[in-house]
Protein backbone atom coordinates (compact mmCIF):
# COMPACT_ATOMS: atom_id res chain seq x y z
CA UNK A 1 0.00 0.00 0.00
CA UNK A 2 1.50 3.27 -1.32
CA UNK A 3 -0.12 6.84 -0.79
CA UNK A 4 -1.40 8.14 -4.10
CA UNK A 5 0.31 11.34 -3.94
CA UNK A 6 3.15 8.87 -3.88
CA UNK A 7 2.39 6.55 -6.45
CA UNK A 8 1.55 9.56 -9.11
CA UNK A 9 4.88 10.98 -8.14
CA UNK A 10 6.74 7.78 -8.85
CA UNK A 11 5.36 7.50 -12.37
CA UNK A 12 7.29 10.62 -13.19
CA UNK A 13 3.94 12.41 -13.76
CA UNK A 14 4.33 15.37 -11.31
CA UNK A 15 6.22 16.47 -7.90
CA UNK A 16 4.51 14.93 -4.62
CA UNK A 17 3.06 18.66 -3.69
CA UNK A 18 1.72 18.44 -7.46
CA UNK A 19 0.13 15.17 -7.79
CA UNK A 20 -1.21 16.48 -4.30
CA UNK A 21 -2.86 19.76 -5.85
CA UNK A 22 -4.35 17.55 -8.58
CA UNK A 23 -5.94 15.33 -6.10
CA UNK A 24 -7.16 18.28 -4.50
CA UNK A 25 -8.39 19.28 -7.77
CA UNK A 26 -10.55 16.41 -8.76
CA UNK A 27 -8.54 15.45 -11.43
CA UNK A 28 -7.39 12.14 -10.15
CA UNK A 29 -9.71 8.96 -10.37
CA UNK A 30 -9.12 6.12 -8.33
CA UNK A 31 -10.87 2.88 -9.82
CA UNK A 32 -13.36 4.99 -11.87
CA UNK A 33 -13.95 6.86 -8.80
CA UNK A 34 -12.59 10.67 -7.69
CA UNK A 35 -10.54 11.08 -5.09
CA UNK A 36 -10.21 14.55 -3.42
CA UNK A 37 -8.78 13.34 0.20
CA UNK A 38 -5.08 12.92 -0.08
CA UNK A 39 -4.42 10.30 2.97
CA UNK A 40 -5.57 7.19 0.34
CA UNK A 41 -3.99 4.19 -0.09
CA UNK A 42 -3.97 2.37 -3.25
CA UNK A 43 -2.14 -0.81 -4.53
CA UNK A 44 -0.14 -2.09 -7.93
CA UNK A 45 -3.69 -3.53 -8.86
CA UNK A 46 -6.15 -0.28 -8.27
CA UNK A 47 -6.43 1.56 -11.44
CA UNK A 48 -5.18 5.33 -11.46
CA UNK A 49 -5.98 8.18 -14.14
CA UNK A 50 -4.64 11.38 -13.98
CA UNK A 51 -6.76 14.08 -16.28
CA UNK A 52 -8.55 11.08 -17.67
CA UNK A 53 -5.21 8.81 -18.36
CA UNK A 54 -4.29 5.72 -16.47
CA UNK A 55 -0.95 6.28 -15.04
CA UNK A 56 1.91 3.63 -16.17
CA UNK A 57 3.07 2.60 -13.18
CA UNK A 58 7.15 1.52 -13.91
CA UNK A 59 9.23 -0.32 -11.43
CA UNK A 60 11.94 2.74 -10.27
CA UNK A 61 15.12 2.45 -11.66
CA UNK A 62 18.16 4.03 -10.64
CA UNK A 63 21.56 5.00 -12.46
CA UNK A 64 24.85 6.65 -12.52
CA UNK A 65 26.34 7.92 -15.50
CA UNK A 66 29.56 9.14 -16.65
CA UNK A 67 28.52 12.13 -18.51
CA UNK A 68 30.23 13.62 -21.39
CA UNK A 69 30.90 16.93 -22.54
CA UNK A 70 28.73 18.01 -25.48
CA UNK A 71 25.50 16.32 -24.38
CA UNK A 72 22.11 17.69 -22.89
CA UNK A 73 20.94 17.26 -19.60
CA UNK A 74 17.18 16.40 -20.65
CA UNK A 75 15.37 13.65 -21.95
CA UNK A 76 15.16 15.63 -25.51
CA UNK A 77 16.39 18.22 -27.58
CA UNK A 78 15.09 20.48 -30.21
CA UNK A 79 18.13 20.92 -31.95
CA UNK A 80 18.79 17.37 -32.25
CA UNK A 81 21.67 17.45 -29.81
CA UNK A 82 22.55 14.12 -27.99
CA UNK A 83 21.32 14.01 -24.91
CA UNK A 84 21.89 12.00 -21.30
CA UNK A 85 18.91 9.72 -21.97
CA UNK A 86 20.52 8.62 -25.32
CA UNK A 87 23.17 6.40 -23.29
CA UNK A 88 19.97 4.37 -21.92
CA UNK A 89 17.72 3.58 -25.31
CA UNK A 90 17.39 0.23 -24.71
CA UNK A 91 15.47 0.68 -21.62
CA UNK A 92 11.67 1.06 -21.64
CA UNK A 93 11.60 2.89 -18.31
CA UNK A 94 11.03 7.11 -18.83
CA UNK A 95 13.62 8.18 -17.36
CA UNK A 96 15.14 11.52 -16.72
CA UNK A 97 17.99 13.09 -15.27
CA UNK A 98 18.37 14.47 -11.22
CA UNK A 99 19.61 18.00 -11.99
CA UNK A 100 21.65 19.06 -14.67
CA UNK A 101 24.61 19.33 -15.39
CA UNK A 102 25.67 22.14 -17.86
CA UNK A 103 26.53 20.71 -21.82
CA UNK A 104 30.34 21.27 -22.03
CA UNK A 105 30.45 19.59 -18.18
CA UNK A 106 31.14 16.25 -17.80
CA UNK A 107 31.11 13.91 -14.98
CA UNK A 108 28.37 12.06 -12.11
CA UNK A 109 24.56 12.63 -13.21
CA UNK A 110 22.11 10.60 -11.81
CA UNK A 111 19.17 9.71 -13.57
CA UNK A 112 16.00 7.77 -12.47
CA UNK A 113 12.18 7.57 -13.72
CA UNK A 114 11.09 7.97 -9.79
CA UNK A 115 10.16 11.73 -9.74
CA UNK A 116 9.66 11.42 -5.62
CA UNK A 117 13.32 10.67 -5.34
CA UNK A 118 14.45 13.49 -7.86
CA UNK A 119 12.14 15.87 -6.11
CA UNK A 120 14.22 14.95 -2.61
CA UNK A 121 17.65 15.11 -4.09
CA UNK A 122 17.60 18.07 -5.79
CA UNK A 123 14.98 20.29 -3.40
CA UNK A 124 16.79 23.15 -2.33
CA UNK A 125 16.63 22.16 0.98
CA UNK A 126 18.02 18.47 0.71
CA UNK A 127 20.83 19.19 -1.70
CA UNK A 128 23.64 16.92 -1.14
CA UNK A 129 27.41 17.64 -1.14
CA UNK A 130 28.91 17.77 -4.98
CA UNK A 131 32.58 17.59 -5.80
CA UNK A 132 34.11 19.06 -8.85
CA UNK A 133 36.86 19.55 -10.61
CA UNK A 134 37.67 22.85 -12.88
CA UNK A 135 40.40 23.77 -14.78
CA UNK A 136 40.37 27.67 -14.45
CA UNK A 137 42.23 30.26 -16.78
CA UNK A 138 45.07 31.93 -14.20
CA UNK A 139 46.35 30.98 -11.29
CA UNK A 140 43.86 31.83 -8.28
CA UNK A 141 45.03 34.01 -5.07
CA UNK A 142 44.71 32.37 -1.94
CA UNK A 143 42.67 35.11 -0.86
CA UNK A 144 40.17 34.93 -4.05
CA UNK A 145 39.68 31.17 -3.67
CA UNK A 146 38.85 31.95 0.16
CA UNK A 147 36.15 34.16 -0.90
CA UNK A 148 34.97 31.07 -2.59
CA UNK A 149 35.32 29.55 0.65
CA UNK A 150 33.14 32.25 2.73
CA UNK A 151 30.66 32.76 -0.30
CA UNK A 152 30.39 34.82 -2.68
CA UNK A 153 27.32 37.59 -4.01
CA UNK A 154 26.42 36.30 -7.41
CA UNK A 155 23.09 37.55 -9.07
CA UNK A 156 20.91 35.47 -7.54
CA UNK A 157 22.45 36.15 -4.56
CA UNK A 158 25.56 34.91 -1.64
CA UNK A 159 26.53 31.24 -2.12
CA UNK A 160 26.60 28.91 0.81
CA UNK A 161 30.22 28.33 2.06
CA UNK A 162 32.30 26.17 -0.16
CA UNK A 163 35.28 23.73 0.22
CA UNK A 164 38.11 24.47 -2.08
CA UNK A 165 41.71 23.51 -2.65
CA UNK A 166 43.69 24.18 -5.09
CA UNK A 167 45.15 20.97 -6.85
CA UNK A 168 47.76 22.54 -9.13
CA UNK A 169 48.73 25.85 -11.16
CA UNK A 170 50.60 25.70 -14.38
CA UNK A 171 52.70 29.09 -14.46
CA UNK A 172 53.59 28.56 -18.18
CA UNK A 173 50.20 28.14 -19.64
CA UNK A 174 48.80 30.15 -17.07
CA UNK A 175 45.69 27.62 -15.80
CA UNK A 176 45.44 25.89 -12.29
CA UNK A 177 43.42 22.76 -11.49
CA UNK A 178 40.97 23.79 -8.53
CA UNK A 179 38.22 21.25 -6.61
CA UNK A 180 35.59 22.74 -5.10
CA UNK A 181 32.48 21.24 -3.48
CA UNK A 182 29.47 22.82 -3.27
CA UNK A 183 25.53 21.56 -1.78
CA UNK A 184 23.63 24.17 -3.64
CA UNK A 185 22.93 23.60 -7.64
CA UNK A 186 22.16 26.65 -8.41
CA UNK A 187 22.43 27.48 -12.63
CA UNK A 188 26.05 27.41 -13.84
CA UNK A 189 27.03 27.98 -10.25
CA UNK A 190 30.79 26.71 -10.34
CA UNK A 191 31.22 28.52 -13.36
CA UNK A 192 29.64 31.59 -12.12
CA UNK A 193 31.65 31.16 -9.18
CA UNK A 194 35.26 31.17 -10.39
CA UNK A 195 34.11 34.30 -13.02
CA UNK A 196 33.21 36.44 -9.98
CA UNK A 197 36.69 35.96 -8.81
CA UNK A 198 37.92 36.70 -12.08
CA UNK A 199 38.93 33.30 -13.50
CA UNK A 200 36.94 31.57 -16.49
CA UNK A 201 36.18 27.73 -16.05
CA UNK A 202 37.78 25.78 -19.61
CA UNK A 203 36.68 22.73 -18.11
CA UNK A 204 34.70 20.95 -15.71
CA UNK A 205 33.77 17.47 -13.74
CA UNK A 206 31.68 16.68 -11.28
CA UNK A 207 33.91 13.78 -9.25
CA UNK A 208 31.64 13.02 -6.76
CA UNK A 209 27.83 13.49 -5.50
CA UNK A 210 27.60 12.86 -1.72
CA UNK A 211 28.99 9.54 -0.89
CA UNK A 212 29.10 8.25 -4.72
CA UNK A 213 31.93 8.54 -7.03
CA UNK A 214 32.39 7.26 -10.70
CA UNK A 215 34.63 4.72 -9.85
CA UNK A 216 35.98 3.05 -12.92
CA UNK A 217 33.38 4.30 -15.41
CA UNK A 218 34.60 5.71 -18.39
CA UNK A 219 33.00 9.13 -20.04
CA UNK A 220 29.64 7.53 -21.78
CA UNK A 221 29.45 4.58 -19.20
CA UNK A 222 26.39 4.14 -16.47
CA UNK A 223 26.00 1.75 -13.98
CA UNK A 224 22.51 0.98 -11.87
CA UNK A 225 22.80 2.36 -8.29
CA UNK A 226 22.46 -0.38 -5.48
CA UNK A 227 19.22 -0.89 -3.44
CA UNK A 228 21.50 0.38 -0.85
CA UNK A 229 22.93 3.42 -2.42
CA UNK A 230 19.56 4.07 -3.10
CA UNK A 231 18.68 3.95 0.34
CA UNK A 232 21.92 5.69 1.51
CA UNK A 233 20.54 8.84 -0.82
CA UNK A 234 17.31 9.18 0.48
CA UNK A 235 18.57 8.62 4.21
CA UNK A 236 21.55 11.86 3.18
CA UNK A 237 18.84 14.22 1.81
CA UNK A 238 16.35 13.55 4.39
CA UNK A 239 18.74 14.04 7.12
CA UNK A 240 19.68 17.05 5.70
CA UNK A 241 16.11 18.48 5.23
CA UNK A 242 15.63 17.68 9.48
CA UNK A 243 18.97 20.02 9.91
CA UNK A 244 17.83 22.15 7.89
CA UNK A 245 14.43 22.86 9.34
N1 LIG B 1 28.28 24.24 -11.87
C1 LIG B 1 28.41 24.66 -13.15
O1 LIG B 1 28.82 25.79 -13.39
N2 LIG B 1 28.10 23.80 -14.12
C2 LIG B 1 27.67 22.54 -13.91
O2 LIG B 1 27.41 21.81 -14.85
C3 LIG B 1 27.53 22.14 -12.57
C4 LIG B 1 27.85 23.01 -11.57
Amino acid sequence: MERLQKVIAQAGIASRRKAEELIKDGRVKVNGKVVTELGVKVTSSDKIEVNEIQIEKEEPVYFLLYKPRGVISSVSDDKGRKVVTDFFSNYQERIFPVGRLDYDTSGLLLLTNDGEFANLLTHPSNEVEKLYVAKVKGIPLRENLRKLEKGIRLEDGKTAPAKVKMLSGDKKKQTAIVEISIHEGRNRQVRRMFEAIGHEVVKLKRERYGFLTLGGLKAGEARELTPHEVKQLRALASDKSKKNS
